[in-house]
């Protein structure tokens, strides 16, 4: 059935309207006012009081995902029902490769993970764990039949997932071909293992030796020479999880140099330091992720580059473990410490909050970076990503009077910790439509299993603006 949402106010990457809102066959089909004129027998909402916000685009999870010798906590289920409780209708998720077999098994097994379980509607990056003259020769055909435009390569976990630099350069040679986004993971992998091991051999297991052995200037040095081998191939990139003022510099650069490369960050580099890595009882093993979080000024840095467009996205990085359990895998060798952390949930009311409500972001420049921007870059606007007439009824109903507070207790992951867990937010997402159906209505779930759909992605610089939106 038709629905009209009323009295709300729409908020765009664009511009902030007081305009009703016409839902047709999952579609919006109308912006403007007496839309009953258009559709008498809708069902009509009232938003009045509230933004409505395009579904947030989470453009980087892992759920259901082996690592680190275990396998994450959220799978295909809980993850997007957790993502849509905070407000999220679309991800883009990780699809890990095994070495020596061919990628296309990869996806089918990535499918089988997601259809009967994803609640909201989903694509995939390849996360490519060896990079082969096989493997490259199998990139045109993920491209142009499965619809994944993107693909992830790491400069670091070395002897596990790293490339060289070679693999790299020529990744990059193959995305621009064929109309793909690189991703890189940069961190400076040889290094780093060198320092793993020093720490380890003088008796240095904490969860803190994760982050003194991972410093800052090597994840800027790796940014550095990925943002300079994309130039060279005249490519284009995505750096992953930025975290560091160094790391900023070398995008900022680049950028200005007119290359095509852009950055993300995540909640938990935005709000947290290095400081919880020393909580005592191991308790700091919630806290490692990869880039491992920094010294608070780094913090100011990551805000001011979101404001002024040095970063353009920020992502998730979901990638839960139990603390019970799972991160305990790492007692007496921080090495072992699967890392990441559960913010698929919260990662919407974070940047709202931390952002918006404290007068470090405008409302459009919150739903550029929380929605639009991944839609565009990734190939899914303006399906996905918008309010707009023609795309996706994905909205968000989001009442930025109320507050609550973050916890393990009332999440909705099925993780036993939250790492941002007593911290107070402003505003919550009361209703999440998803192609016009509810998802959550009141703050409850009413979405089923399996409703999800799979999004072929467009090529890279093939649709609308990618491209427009190097500035
Ligand atoms: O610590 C992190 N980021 N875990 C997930 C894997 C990755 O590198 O994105
Ligand atoms: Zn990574
Ligand atoms: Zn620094
Ligand atoms: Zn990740």
């Amino acid at each position: 059935m038709a629905k009209i949402i009323q009295n709300g106010t729409i908020v765009t990457a664009a511009d902030v309207s007081r305009a009703d809102l016409l839902i047709e066959n999952g579609i919006v089909t109308a912006i403007g006012s007496d839309l009953l004129r258009l559709a008498p027998q809708a069902e009509v909402i009232d938003a009045a009081g509230c933004y409505l916000f395009p579904g947030g685009v989470d453009p980087h999870t892992h759920l259901d995902m082996p690592f680190g010798g275990t396998i994450t906590a959220d799978d295909f289920e809980t993850g997007t029902i957790a993502a849509a409780y905070g407000g999220t209708t679309t991800i883009i998720d990780f699809c890990l490769t095994v070495k020596g077999k061919p990628l296309s098994s990869a996806i089918r097994t990535w499918h089988e993970k997601a259809r009967a379980k994803a609640v909201i509607d989903y694509g995939f990056h390849l996360m490519i764990s060896e990079i082969t003259d096989e493997v490259l020769e199998e990139l045109p055909a993920i491209i142009n039949d499965e619809g994944i435009t993107s693909f992830k390569v790491f400069m670091a976990y070395k002897n596990v997932l790293q490339a060289d630099d070679g693999i790299l350069y020529r990744t990059l040679l193959s995305a621009k071909e064929h109309g793909a986004l690189v991703m890189v993971h940069a961190e400076n992998g040889d290094v780093i293992d060198y320092l793993i091991r020093q720490a380890l051999a003088a008796g240095h297991t904490e969860p803190i030796y994760h982050a003194l052995t991972r410093p800052s200037v090597l994840e800027g040095e790796a940014t550095g020479r990925a943002v300079r081998l994309t130039g060279l191939a005249d490519s284009q990139l995505y750096v992953v999880h930025v975290t560091c003022e160094e790391a900023v510099r070398q995008i900022a650069d680049g950028r200005l140099e007119g290359l095509r490369v852009w950055g993300e960050t995540c909640p938990q580099y935005l709000l947290l330091d290095i400081s919880y890595l020393e909580k005592p009882d191991f308790e700091g093993a919630k806290y490692v992720w990869s880039p491992p979080l920094r010294a608070k000024e780094h913090q100011e840095a990551l805000w001011n580059a979101l404001k002024n467009g040095q970063l353009q996205t920020v992502g998730s990085d979901q990638c839960s473990f139990n603390f019970s359990g799972q991160k305990e895998l790492g007692l007496g060798d921080f090495s072992k410490i699967p890392n990441g952390g559960p913010i698929i949930e919260d990662r919407f009311s974070l940047l709202y909050s931390e952002g918006v409500e404290k007068g470090r972001l405008g409302l459009s420049q919150f739903v550029d970076i929380i929605a639009t921007r991944a839609a565009k870059l990734f190939g899914i606007f303006p399906q996905k990503g918008t309010i707009a007439v023609g795309s996706d009824a994905d909205i968000v109903i989001f009442d930025p009077t109320v507050k609550r507070v973050i916890s393990s207790e009332t999440h909705h992951m099925n993780v036993d910790y939250n790492p941002f867990e007593g911290i107070a937010v402003t505003g919550v997402p009361v209703s999440v439509l998803s192609r016009g159906e509810f998802i959550i209505r009141d703050q409850q779930f009413v979405g089923t299993p399996g409703r999800g759909n799979y999004l072929r992605r467009n090529k890279f610089g093939n649709t609308s603006d990618s491209l427009s939106e190097k500035g």
